[in-house]
């Protein structure tokens, strides 16, 4: 009886990725050749950015920005909680340490105010990030940043082909702002980052120590700082490049598929669907995450979604209360309450361009099923 499972993501993959993968492999050279600094350039024209560094991750691209703006042992890093794990992480890669403040109940994005409050004497950057790909409050960071003399790197990973109330896409303000091209995102080189940015002094230092500290004009002997091998390889940037092409449309696509779940799932009481664009901002569409109305059952709700063939996830869990950074800062619940109640209701519904208006309407029947509704 079943129809087939519907996954929570799938990549847009055609001939001319194929395409383009085989010419790398019939050239030859498979890394550091002519289609990084190609992919780049694509890039950063398409974000309205001077420049781009291709990295083989979006962490590896978040560790480098952060060293970048000077990040050292014993700092500190405004960050949010209510991301993927990766942000955090990356300042810890340096020994510094991230502290978190609480969320704006309405975006799920780090509260400038409560980032404001969470500036010390250590502090050394912010670093938002722009969670399920709503742009963040860049505005309040800037003046934040500037007030206190830090530095800024914006975790833009999930938000590609989101904008700014200015009209400026995220990503294309300046601070060295990253990207993640894994393959559940708007863009994928299967594993992959980029870090965007303004600074030509910045972006030769993440060229260098994404590729073992090497100079962009010495021989292969020669390394004048510690680097590290965060290359992106031929093949990956062939793949960015094709799907730069098709970018515009994969985006429309999943705007129509959130159009459709926004239909399918209005009126239902206490479900709270991703919050619509206000004030000029755009949402880049990466997932479609819901909070589950107050006393559902979330784990049974997955597993009745997955006995219809319907994916799902509990999507994000707090950072600050993971087994490791409870242990390592000794975070316990109650430090952050509204990223701790939006963490504990919210669930992923599959979400990517190729999902019909029939799969929508299962994915709806299945959870209003599972809710009782
Ligand atoms: C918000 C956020 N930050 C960082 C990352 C890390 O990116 P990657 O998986 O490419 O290392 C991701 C991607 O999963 C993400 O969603």
């Amino acid at each position: 009886m079943s129809a087939e499972t519907i996954p929570l993501a799938k990549p847009v993959l055609g001939e001319e990725e194929e395409r383009a993968a085989v010419e790398v492999l019939r050239s030859g050279q498979l890394s550091l050749g002519p289609r990084l600094a190609q992919f780049e350039r694509a890039f950063a024209a398409r974000l309205g950015a001077p420049f781009a560094s291709a990295v083989s991750s979006g962490t590896a691209g978040l560790h480098l920005a952060l060293r970048a703006a000077g990040v050292q042992d014993g700092d500190e890093v405004i960050t949010s909680p209510f991301s993927f794990v990766a942000s955090a992480n990356a300042a810890v890669f340096e020994r510094a340490r991230p502290v978190f403040a609480d969320i704006d109940p309405r975006t799920l994005n780090l509260d400038p105010q409560a980032a404001a409050a969470a500036v010390s004497a250590r502090t050394r950057a912010l670093l938002p990030v722009h969670i399920f790909g709503y742009p963040a409050d860049m505005d309040a960071f800037e003046a934040l940043a500037a007030r206190h003399g830090l530095g800024i790197v914006e975790d833009a990973c999930e938000a590609l082909g989101a904008r700014h109330g200015d009209g400026r896409e995220v990503g294309a303000r300046g601070n060295p702002a990253v990207f993640g091209f894994y393959a559940n995102k708007q863009l994928t080189t299967g594993e992959g980052g980029i870090v965007a940015l303004a600074d030509g002094a910045m972006k030769e230092r993440i060229d260098s120590e994404r590729n073992q500290g090497r100079s962009p004009d010495m021989g292969w002997l020669d390394h004048d700082r510690l680097g590290f091998n965060y290359r992106l390889s031929e093949i990956a940037c062939a793949l960015g490049i094709a799907q730069l092409e098709r970018l515009e449309k994969m985006l429309a696509d999943r705007a129509r598929v959130a159009e459709l779940y926004r239909e399918a799932l209005a009126g239902v009481e206490g479900l709270r669907l991703p919050c619509p664009d206000r004030g000029g901002d755009r949402r880049g569409w990466f997932v479609f995450v819901v909070q589950l109305p107050p006393g559902a059952e979330r784990d049974a709700v997955i597993r009745e979604l997955a006995a219809r063939g319907v994916q799902s996830k509990p999507y994000l869990p707090a950072i600050h209360l993971m087994s490791f950074y409870r242990e390592r800062f000794g975070h316990r619940p109650g430090e952050f309450p509204v990223c701790e109640e939006i963490a504990a209701r919210s669930l992923a519904l599959p979400f990517f361009p190729g999902l019909s208006e029939d799969q929508v309407a299962r994915v709806a029947a299945a959870l209003l099923d599972a809710l009782g509704r």
